[in-house]
């Protein structure tokens, strides 16, 4: 009887362990993003002379994307693109030619991602994943009446949030004193003469009796004091016109204490952020999420989004003058310094095998970056790509690093050419874990039409790279670069060739590909562009990838096949596709509400 029971209990362990074997849980996924680094800025990209250990370790270990694309080449349209595969253009998370603001700019700003997207943390929540972000989000914070609750990223799928809402801007690193104003303004010189012009009065009333008791004259002061110094204030501090700041509509002093903050789920916890050591705060957050969740039942969905490498430049002190690249070098190695950290706590947990990872960068680096002042360089670099930052279809701004592991099922230090997009994530995560697709995990997302494609067979290495007839879906595929609503370029992988086609090219300061030298400089896709839609400019990246050599003749069959199909492909798109105003179109939309300060 005892032999029997102890022969049950072994049968029942061994199918348990069969079937707990035979049923993969679905592994973990890691996305790690990088803010504004250049596809030239790291190791095993062909950079030489900067040291990426870690980074280049994730790349041979895994699948390395060379032609890697995002949907634009500003931060916020970016990273909504790549959270819900899809072009920013269809729920107006765009720029408007008129008023010029790409991102959202406050931690209060009525702009963001729309409540009805889904996003690859909400797909992957509903099937039973635990989601978190650490670090940067600037997808809009939906901030309720005084700022009781900012929900941001908790409305979008993720559970927890620990990070900064919008970005980091120059000014967090030197705010910029209270009244340092430009007296040639008129603005303040009105400023200046009213409040003289009080005082003054008041001075005089005194002298001359007529405001004979001092406690009257007092009173006055405190009135005076009490009603037009926050008139005053909001004056010099806030405006609608940009004179105030570049683009933010309120002076640097406010600027950094109203969105230099630091966020743990829907409550402000550090304003201002500490800059110095911040990297080490964000990894430290992750790690902690990671140990805590170590051996959960169900899989995690972390995503990491470093502060590195936007400006200002700040790094932890055993950093600084730590690489060859001045302080923009440092930041680049402190981020691969964040990298390894995260991916060593990941092994030293057990997790390094069932957990899939993906690096990116939102977009490529801000040529025009420097140091106020002492006028260093401080943006990234694009390899032999022309343009950056902000250029509507300049390859330098959108062609980025993208890297894919999963030890064991994908292979290992290969290199993938076939063009792709962050917005493929989406569809390509949930077909590698085996997970149902995304209308199926979320029904509500059946109108949804995604323009990510499911590039796992690419990264399994089944699809062939080249000339597979359109047998799969990377073998022929259509991309679009955006200008807010507008399209500057288009591109094709024919399945042999990637042609580019463009109908407004980026119009350079002379001698270089970028547009001057400042913090906040960059050429605007609208105003530094030449519009060549008369005869649109074709090049083939397979045979001329840095676009050294002039277009392709439009005489050739070459150029009318390819350019005809394009075009068809943008007019079928400018007239069956629904795009809702932008959501960026209106100051009230973009412009900080004091209503709503956290
Ligand atoms: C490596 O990256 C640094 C930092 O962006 C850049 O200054 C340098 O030119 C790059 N070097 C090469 C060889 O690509
Ligand atoms: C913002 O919050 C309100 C409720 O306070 C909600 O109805 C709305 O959908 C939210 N919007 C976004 C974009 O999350
Ligand atoms: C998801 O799968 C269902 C059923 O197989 C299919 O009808 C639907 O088109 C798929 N949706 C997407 C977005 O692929
Ligand atoms: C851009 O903004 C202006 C002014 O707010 C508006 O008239 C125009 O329709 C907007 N354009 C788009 C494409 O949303």
């Amino acid at each position: 009887m005892k032999v029997l029971v102890w022969m049950l209990v072994l049968v029942l362990v061994v199918v348990g362990v069969v079937s707990s074997e035979g049923v993969d849980a679905p592994p973990n996924v890691l996305v790690l993003l990088a803010d504004d680094l250049g596809i030239g800025d790291l190791g095993c990209y062909g950079n030489t002379t900067i040291n990426t250990p870690n980074i280049d370790r994730l790349a041979s270990e895994g699948v390395r994307l060379t032609h890697h694309l995002v949907a634009s080449a500003m931060c916020t349209p970016s990273r909504a693109a790549l959270f819900t595969s899809r072009y920013p253009t269809r729920y107006g998370l765009e720029e408007n030619a008129t008023i010029q603001i790409p991102v959202v700019l406050h931690t209060t700003s009525h702009v963001g991602l729309p409540a009805d997207e889904v996003t690859l943390a909400t797909a992957l929540r509903a099937a039973d994943y635990t989601t978190a972000l650490v670090g940067k989000w600037h997808l809009g914070m939906n901030c309720s009446f005084l700022g009781r609750s900012c929900p941001g990223p908790l409305n979008h799928g993720f559970q927890s949030f620990y990070g900064i809402p919008t970005t980091l801007y120059q000014e967090f690193a030197a705010p910029g004193a209270f009244w340092r104003f430009s007296f040639t303004h008129p603005k303040f010189q009105a400023l200046c003469v009213s409040w003289v012009a009080v005082v003054w009065s008041l001075v005089m009333g005194y002298r001359k009796d007529i405001l004979s008791a001092t406690c009257v004259f007092n009173l006055l002061l405190l009135i005076h004091v009490a009603v037009l110094a926050p008139i005053w204030f909001t004056l010099a501090h806030s405006s609608f016109d940009p004179f105030v700041h570049e683009a933010l509509g309120i002076s640097p002093w406010l600027h950094a204490r109203v969105n230099s903050h630091i966020f743990r789920d829907e409550a402000l916890v550090e304003r201002p952020i500490r800059l110095e050591g911040l990297t080490h705060q964000l990894v430290d957050e992750s790690r902690a999420f990671l140990t805590a969740h170590a051996h959960d039942h169900k899989p995690f969905f972390l995503v990491h989004s470093f502060a590195h490498v936007h400006v200002p430049m700040f790094s932890s002190q055993h950093m600084k003058g730590h690489s060859r690249h001045g302080r923009y070098g440092d930041n680049v190695e402190e981020l691969d310094e964040g990298v390894g950290a995260i991916l060593d706590t990941l092994r030293e947990l057990g997790l390094e095998k069932n957990t899939l990872v993906y690096f990116t960068s939102d977009h490529g680096g801000h040529l025009e970056a420097v140091e106020p002042g002492t006028m260093e360089r401080i943006g990234g670099h694009n390899g032999r790509f022309k343009g950056g930052k902000r250029q509507g279809g300049s390859e330098g701004g959108i062609r980025v690093p993208g890297l894919y592991r999963w030890p064991g099922i994908l292979p290992t230090g290969v290199t993938v050419d076939v063009p792709t997009s962050l917005m493929d994530l989406m569809p390509t995560v949930l077909s590698l874990t085996g997970l149902p697709n995304i209308t199926q995990l979320v029904p509500h997302s059946a109108d949804k039409e995604l323009d990510g494609v499911d590039i796992s067979e690419v990264l399994l290495q089944k699809a062939t790279m080249e000339g597979d007839g359109g047998k799969t879906t990377a073998g022929r595929r259509i991309f679009m670069h955006h200008c807010g609503q507008d399209i500057h370029a288009l591109r094709l992988h024919s399945g042999e060739h990637v042609y580019k086609l463009y109908l407004y090219k980026a119009r350079w300061h002379e001698g270089s590909t970028q547009c001057g030298w400042g913090a906040y400089k960059s050429c605007t896709c609208f105003d530094d562009v030449i519009d060549v839609r008369k005869e649109p400019q074709l090049y083939d990246l397979t045979r001329d990838p840095y676009e050294d050599n002039p277009p392709i003749s439009p005489d050739t069959p070459e150029y009318q096949t390819v350019t005809k199909e394009l075009l068809d492909y943008l007019h079928k798109w400018r007239t069956t596709t629904h795009l809702p105003p932008s959501q960026l179109s209106t100051m009230e939309n973009v412009k900080w509400n004091m209503w709503y300060q956290p």
